[in-house]
């Protein structure tokens, strides 16, 4: 049964937990709207310790939405090198121009307004508005979803927007106003550490443990409900490492769609044996004089899983829409981490070519 009334006791017990446990992390207690932003992008998406060094790095390199609105893409594609879903640090530096353009490089103060920029949702302009202007507004991702449908024994499906539009309406309701920022930080702490998904909560150490419906209603298993998302495409590629004279060819990949501008090795449709690689190069204008079989490998992307297998091809020829790098030139390419085992193998042969 729906016990909505007890989300309005759970800030207090929330609260003290936090100030014992909550996480200590490099943007915790921070004000600056511009490294909450950043933050809260890199972590949609990306586990909080992938996140860590890319923090890390993107602030003493872009310390300021002036710097972020300044940089080149390409450079900033390569300080993303490896997140995933590069469509986020597009939207930054558009979002960033903004701000510097139509806002005097002053972040707007509320969450309407912080969601007229690119790639700013309603979950990120609450954490952003909460986090560091106050606004009493939750910030509801998938943590506060999964302790809030537990919490209630909410049971409609949180992957529908009807059922977050609720949520969201009943969380800004039972929101710390004097802590709202620190109150969103600490339900996604509790989502992150204590009420996990996928069936293992660790109620033993909940502070809500008592007032939670779905803990008393034997329910803490079946929660939230998530109804399932159609299947994933699954395509099967081949990679070429197209070798020539101490050097790999990359391509560069179309404007739009999957990994958008990013640098590729030339892979192609199919997993094809040593004929359908020697015709893949000539297809790019190379002639194959060798080639040995690679590892395989696998990724997954949101709506799609590359099966790939890969050749590295020994070639002459000039090719088409090609670069050709060696160690060096490699690394300053951005090259997305669907490829990291091809990409590996390509620097180990150039480690031992030197
Ligand atoms: N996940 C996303 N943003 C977070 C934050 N500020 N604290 C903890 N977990 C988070």
């Amino acid at each position: 049964m729906r016990e909505v009334e007890n989300l309005a006791r759970m800030a207090p017990p929330l609260m003290a937990w936090y100030d014992v446990h909550k996480r200590t992390l490099p943007w915790r207690g921070e004000k600056d709207p511009y490294k909450i932003w950043v933050s809260e992008i890199m972590l949609q998406q990306t586990r909080v310790q992938a996140v860590l060094g890319y923090y890390a790095r993107f602030m003493a390199k872009l310390p300021t939405v002036h710097d972020l609105a300044a940089v080149e893409e390409e450079e900033l594609l390569k300080l993303w090198e490896g997140l995933g879903y590069y469509s986020r640090a597009r939207n930054l530096r558009r979002a960033a121009k903004m701000v510097v353009e139509q806002y005097g490089g002053e972040f707007p103060r509320t969450a309407a307004e912080l969601k007229k920029l690119p790639g700013i949702g309603d979950y990120t302009a609450s954490a952003i508005a909460s986090m560091a202007f106050d606004e009493p507004i939750a910030a509801v991702d998938g943590n506060l979803l999964r302790v809030a449908s537990r919490v209630a024994d909410i049971r409609d499906d949180i992957m529908q927007e009807k059922t977050k539009r609720e949520m969201r309406a009943l969380l800004n309701e039972v929101i710390d106003g004097a802590r709202s920022g620190e109150w969103n930080q600490a339900m996604m702490d509790l989502g992150a550490t204590v009420c996990l998904p996928n069936g293992a909560p660790l109620c033993e150490k909940c502070p809500l443990r008592r007032l939670c419906a779905a803990y008393r209603n034997g329910m803490t298993e079946l929660l939230p409900v998530r109804a399932a998302k159609a299947a994933r495409r699954v395509e099967e590629r081949t990679v070429l490492l197209l070798f020539r004279e101490g050097k790999f060819a990359l391509r560069k990949r179309p404007a739009k769609g999957l990994l958008a501008s990013l640098w590729e090795f030339p892979n192609d449709l199919g997993n094809l044996d040593e004929a359908g690689a020697a015709i893949a190069a000539a297809k790019l204008g190379l002639t194959a004089k060798s080639a040995e079989r690679l590892e395989s490998a696998k990724h997954i992307f949101t709506h799609v899983e590359w099966d790939m297998s890969g050749w590295f091809v020994e070639v002459t020829g000039e090719g088409e829409n090609l670069v050709w790098v060696d160690g060096a030139a490699l690394e300053r390419y951005a090259v997305p981490s669907a490829f990291r085992v091809y990409l590996a193998a390509a620097r180990q042969r150039l480690e031992a070519e030197r």
